[in-house]
């Protein structure tokens, strides 16, 4: 029975010394090693040899058995090259989805918010993020020493050719240059294009000097602007109950704080209901924890002041109009299901956090 293992071993190496394809080799795995081959026939009448036979056979089985698998391997491994006979491409298996990635969340939000003030035919629009004090603050009749100046933390760009002890802030012909504090700065240029009527939404980034979990140092603004004749309050608050219940939901309501902005005469703070306790300020009778009053604030707005409308070469006798702006990852992080703790998480690129809007 040895002899007979051995010499089969023998057969089948010489044979897979003369096999070049992988045809040839499935042959010989088939005619050998498969579940009919000769070996496996004959490892079964192992069994039928009598009881003192039956161990040395069964070593010897066993070598022989391990060498020709091994033997097996190596021949296929020389036909296929590099390639191991296991390592075969299979063309029926499944592909490897690959990674797919989508808009950030406030790209996503600045699509939807202009999308609905289409809409009301405001045209979106994108005036400089970097721009003169002019636009920014002179021209929204903000004077140069006014105190209002300080609610906008402002970043000013310096001066190249200036030290840096001694920075100067770089100037243009309108003035010194300025991060936009807000996309307010898109009004006045806005109105020098000359077309009248306006209806503008300009969406840009802003920059103030702040960083805390309701701040981040960059941040987005939307800037609605709307020049007409005969324009009043009730299409201001038309215009922000549309965008309100739109974007926050139907049962959603706007509600219009007097405030003060340079800017804008009279000027309004927005508030919109809060969705957790729908306006009333109450949760099973205790103190709603989201807005602890019923309303929560959105953004600033009212009509615009003549002056600023002097300071765009528009007739403000003739004219009027309103404008209300404010930011975007506020709004974003405001509507119902999204809870955000760190507004900064935004912009931390972390992919764990991203991947889940
Ligand atoms: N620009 C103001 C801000 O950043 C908001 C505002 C816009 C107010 C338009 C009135 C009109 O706070």
């Amino acid at each position: 029975m040895q002899n007979e293992l051995e010499q089969l071993k023998t057969t089948f190496l010489e044979a897979l010394e003369g096999a070049a394809s992988v045809d040839a080799l499935e042959g010989l795995k088939n005619e050998y090693l498969g579940r009919k081959g000769k070996l496996t026939a004959m490892l079964k009448s192992i069994a039928t040899l009598s009881v003192e036979e039956r161990p040395a056979a069964g070593r010897v089985g066993n070598e022989v058995k391990t060498a020709m698998e091994q033997a097996f391997a190596d021949a296929s491994a020389n036909v296929l090259g590099e390639k191991e006979a296991g390592d075969l491409f299979d063309i029926t298996l499944p592909g490897t989805a690959p990674q797919m990635g989508h808009l950030h969340l406030v790209t996503q939000a600045i699509e939807e918010i202009s999308s609905l003030f289409a809409h009301l035919g405001f045209i979106l629009a994108r005036h400089p993020e970097i721009d003169w004090d002019w636009y920014a603050f002179e021209s929204l009749n903000i004077p140069k020493i006014h105190p209002a100046r300080d609610e906008w933390e402002t970043f000013f760009i310096a001066d190249q050719a200036s030290s840096e002890e001694d920075s100067k802030v770089a100037e243009g012909p309108k003035g010194k240059i300025v991060l936009t504090p807000h996309t307010s700065n898109g009004q006045v240029r806005e109105m020098e294009k000359g077309d009248l009527p306006i209806r503008m939404i300009n969406i840009n980034k802003c920059y103030r000097r702040q960083s805390d979990i309701t701040h981040s140092p960059m941040f987005h603004q939307f800037e609605g602007l709307l020049i007409d004749q005969d324009i009043s309050i009730s299409h201001l608050k038309g215009t922000l109950t549309f965008f309100a219940k739109r974007y926050f939901g139907e049962g959603r309501e706007i509600r219009l704080r007097p405030y003060h902005f340079r800017f804008t005469e009279p000027s309004f703070e927005i508030d919109i209901s809060c969705a957790v306790c729908e306006g009333s300020a109450k949760v099973n009778g205790k103190k709603c924890r989201t807005c602890k009053e019923g309303w929560l604030e959105l953004g600033g707005a009212g009509m615009v002041h003549p002056n600023v409308l002097k300071a765009g070469g528009i007739d403000p006798d003739t004219y009027s109009g309103f404008a209300f702006g404010w930011g975007i990852e506020r709004t974003l992080m405001m509507r119902a299901g999204i809870n955000i703790d760190d507004i900064r998480l935004l912009y931390k690129n972390d992919l764990r956090f991203l991947e889940q809007f």
